[in-house]
């Protein structure tokens, strides 16, 4: 199993290139089911997340032709509606082929994703948003089995924001007969993404990035070509490690505009930030100032960032608190980074974090993607070599991150 080593106390300076977003490419990829023409998409990410989406479609049946930042999806000739248990439970996000398949195909077999290390995180709102739009389901041997003759318009009202239900339920409905209208509706900027793609392909689909989004659905969509956004939380991960590590960081094909809550957390923190077209600069000369950080959905601060900024501020100046209120079990770095020698106390979904001038180097757990994150953030202030194992997880969602860091100065290698 690979490991990452990182010897601490390097400060970052130079430029990075931020990728395509994950959370973009992901169910912009399974909209190519939608469709017999070709989706042709760029500014794709090369990361194991996107290559097992790719499987996973390929097994389907659809026709993939890959170059490293790039790809075409032709699903002309689909032949296996399923996705399976063991592509379902590595990446969550194959639950979004369930909306495209049902409405071309009038049928899915999904696999339900079960619990992982941050939640138990269901997928009910997916369900039931396609039920309301006439699907009949049945959950059998594990695996949520959809039919619909033809989906209909609905009017859903979501019990909770859910960004990939969000998704699989505006991709459900552009091609359904009717109007659905998509209440309490997720704003988060990777929606929008997935909107603006469907609308290259022919869909009608009204208010994406609001709370309440309208679609109308149409009888065929065809073939279309989009660049995928860049990648807010690779964006935010990189400045939370130039703001922990000291230094001069510009980021460079990326957006500010996506990126206000956390952006003012770091200015809060100390940082100086310019913005300058689609690049980012932080310069971080002093210790960094603890700030409290309280996750909510899109525009607040995003739970995808939450377990950075807990590495910032065991390293800062004061004290903070952090507040979870979308993962219920979201801070299983938190004995990881006890381990590196960080003052932080759990009570609920609330962490209290006293910040230490200096972290001591450790071997180290990666729990999930974004805890990580927050692992290579501390191993680069701790003192010492820090190892980080079971970096998998690191690799399914950020383009080869130690590289990115090696080129800004930090001290980083891959071991086997
Ligand atoms: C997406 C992101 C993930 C991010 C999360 C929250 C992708 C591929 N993943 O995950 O990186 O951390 O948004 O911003 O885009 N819930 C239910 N029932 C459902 C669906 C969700 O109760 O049917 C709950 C979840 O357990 C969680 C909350 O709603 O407590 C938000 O989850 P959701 O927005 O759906 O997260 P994902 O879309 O899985």
């Amino acid at each position: 199993m690979q490991k990452l080593a990182i010897q601490g106390g390097y400060r970052l300076s130079g430029e990075v290139r931020i990728s395509g977003a994950k959370n973009a490419a992901l169910p912009i990829m399974c909209a190519s089911l939608l469709t017999a023409g070709e989706l042709q998409l760029g500014n794709l990410p090369d990361m194991h997340d996107v290559a097992t989406m790719v499987r996973l479609l390929e097994q389907m049946g659809v026709r993939v032709d890959r170059t490293l930042q790039a790809a075409t999806f032709n699903a002309a000739q689909v032949d296996q509606l399923v996705a399976p248990y063991d592509m379902v439970k590595t990446m969550r996000a194959a639950i979004l082929v369930l909306g495209p398949l049902l409405t071309r195909f009038g049928e899915a077999r999904v696999s339900l994703p079960g619990g992982c290390a941050i939640g138990t995180r269901p997928v009910d709102l997916h369900i039931k948003g396609l039920i309301a739009m006439g699907a009949e389901i049945h959950i059998e041997h594990g695996y949520i089995h959809a039919t619909a003759r033809r989906l209909h318009g609905a009017h859903i009202c979501f019990d909770m924001i859910s960004v990939t239900g969000t998704e699989n339920l505006m991709m459900a409905a552009v091609l359904a007969d009717g109007i659905t209208v998509l209440e309490n509706a997720a704003r988060e900027p990777e929606v929008v993404d997935l909107a603006i793609c469907l609308i290259a392909m022919g869909a009608k689909i009204e208010g994406a990035g609001s709370d309440k989004i309208t679609i109308e659905g149409v009888g065929t969509l065809h073939g279309a070509n989009h660049a995928v956004m860049p990648d807010r939380i690779e964006s935010g991960t990189f400045l939370v490690a130039a703001a922990a590590a000291g230094g001069h960081v510009t980021l460079t094909h990326t957006r500010a505009d996506i990126l206000d809550s956390v952006l003012d957390k770091l200015r809060e923190a100390g940082a100086k930030i310019d913005v300058n077209g689609d690049r980012i600069a932080l310069e971080m000369s002093a210790r960094p100032r603890a700030v409290n950080v309280r996750t909510a959905p899109y525009p607040a601060f995003p739970t995808d960032m939450q377990a950075q900024f807990m590495a910032l501020n065991a390293i800062a100046d004061g004290s903070a608190i952090v507040v979870e209120t979308i993962f219920e079990n979201r801070f299983m770095h938190v004995q990881e980074l006890q381990r590196l020698g960080a003052k932080i106390e759990i009570e609920g979904n609330t962490a209290v974090i006293q910040g230490c001038r200096q972290l001591d180097a450790a071997t180290v757990m990666a729990t999930d993607l974004r805890a990580s994150a927050s692992l290579v953030i501390a191993g680069m202030v701790a003192q010492g070599e820090t190892i980080i194992d079971r970096i998998y997880h690191l690799d399914r969602g950020y383009e080869h991150i130690e590289a990115k860091l090696s080129a800004l100065g930090a001290k980083i290698r891959r071991i086997n």
